[in-house]
């Protein structure tokens, strides 16, 4: 509606004009520049809290205060010293939020047009049934900021994030609006890690006999009564002197070099197709009882537990050392390895894939891929 019109209207019916303030505002266009705010912002049926509050019923509420979100300190203040949003609160809001509420936590530089701010407002008042009649909200609503259980870890969008969207423009940074930051709980129930120095190792204890009890009924039909194996699954024991024999069978007894490995794989992974089933107690049962078949312990009765963990040793262990490639002898003499045109002269084809049997036959394809070069 142009403004000639709706003056021309408003001089008709000058009752209803006078409800409010005339705005030139055109909600179809301000539909369009919503969407700088809809990574943020939602409104509509079934428009929930994002990043930012939802925006239905804005005109004629008090700042702070849409149900369930959880304002910065500075916005919760500015509803309680009885900012309303009115049409001219919001363009003073809209064109330079910080400004007007500093310490918002709304990453928006705002909008520079003052076309742009009266049309969002437009668009945003078909939202809002209070807009004409000019309400208020008569209180302000309880916020509700205890109504999760599990507090996410970070409440509020990363600062970095909020200053790349005031700088870089609307809508950049804030995580990308995907997922939700996870909770306390679920980042513990992922963080299960155990060091070779014992860090992570959860309080516990088991004993060999204990843990025999459990292999036999979770572990032996893949793994063996005796961590032998079954077919073609793991070996878990056994091994010890074949590391340097052509086919050496690499244990927990013959190769690992840390007993937390055994810990954090079998309470990560095992047993296979039903993992983290088992408890911190029959991990450490377990562990002891494949200490126990490879001969590392030797009594049946023998429990481990967090605070004896680390002075158990694999056998192993001092087998694994630092590879630093500059100064193992192996290395050291051979200068820098070539990169390019390492080979002199004309490169020349010395045998074919075809030979080495590595490609699928195929009939009337001589010339494959060459492999081997000299
Ligand atoms: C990058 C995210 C982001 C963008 C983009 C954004 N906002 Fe916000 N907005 C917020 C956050 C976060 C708050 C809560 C501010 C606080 O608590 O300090 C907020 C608060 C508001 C409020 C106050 C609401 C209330 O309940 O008190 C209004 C009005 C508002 N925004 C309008 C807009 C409009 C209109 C646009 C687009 C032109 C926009 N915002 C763009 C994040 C954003
Ligand atoms: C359904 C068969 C199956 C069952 C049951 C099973 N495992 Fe395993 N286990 C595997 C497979 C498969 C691997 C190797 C997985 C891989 O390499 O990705 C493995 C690997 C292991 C390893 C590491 C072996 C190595 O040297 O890499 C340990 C230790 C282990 N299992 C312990 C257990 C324990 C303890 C149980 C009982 C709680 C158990 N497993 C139950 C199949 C099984």
């Amino acid at each position: 509606m142009s403004r000639f019109l709706e003056a021309a209207v408003c001089g008709v019916l000058a009752a209803l004009c006078l409800a409010g303030p005339v705005r030139a505002g055109d909600a179809a266009a301000g539909e369009k520049v919503f969407n700088r705010c809809k990574a943020c912002h939602a409104v509509g049926e079934d428009a929930r809290n994002r990043v930012g509050p939802e925006l239905n019923e804005l005109v004629g509420r008090i700042a702070g205060t849409a149900d369930g979100y959880k304002y910065s300190p500075s916005m919760q203040k500015a509803g309680a010293d009885g900012l309303v949003w009115s049409l001219e609160t919001l363009s003073t809001f809209l064109a330079d939020p910080k400004t007007m509420v500093t310490g918002t936590k709304m990453g928006f530089a705002g909008l520079r047009k003052p076309a742009d701010i009266d049309n969002v407002i437009a668009y945003l008042e078909t939202f809002s049934k209070a807009a004409d009649a000019g309400e208020v909200k008569s209180e302000p609503k309880e916020k509700k900021t205890e109504a999760t259980p599990e507090k996410p870890v970070a409440q509020q969008p990363a600062k970095a994030a909020n200053a790349a969207a005031s700088s870089g423009g609307e809508g950049a940074g804030e995580h990308f609006h995907l997922g939700r930051v996870a909770t306390a709980a679920e980042v513990a129930a992922w963080d299960i890690d155990v060091r070779p120095d014992g860090l992570g190792l959860p309080e516990g204890h088991g004993t060999v006999a204990q843990g025999e009890k459990i292999f036999d009924e979770s572990c032996a039909s893949c793994h063996g009564d005796f961590g032998e194996a079954i077919g073609r699954w793991p070996v878990l024991a056994g091994g010890q002197g074949t590391l340097r024999d052509d086919r050496p069978v690499k244990t927990v007894g013959s190769y690992w070099p840390y007993l937390s490995t055994v810990y954090d794989y079998i309470r990560r992974a095992m047993p296979f197709g039903n993992a983290r089933s088992l408890s911190d107690d029959d991990v450490y049962a377990l562990t002891a009882y494949v200490l126990y078949l490879n001969d590392i312990v030797t009594d049946e009765d023998f429990e481990l537990s967090k605070s004896n963990f680390t002075t158990i040793r694999l056998p192993n262990q001092d087998n694994f050392i630092q590879d630093d490639r500059e100064q193992e002898p192996e290395y050291a003499d051979k200068g820098d390895p070539c990169m390019k045109n390492c080979v002199e002269g004309a490169a020349r084809i010395s045998m074919h894939a075809e030979v080495l049997d590595v490609t699928p036959e195929e009939k009337g394809d001589d010339k494959k891929p060459s492999a081997g070069i000299e």
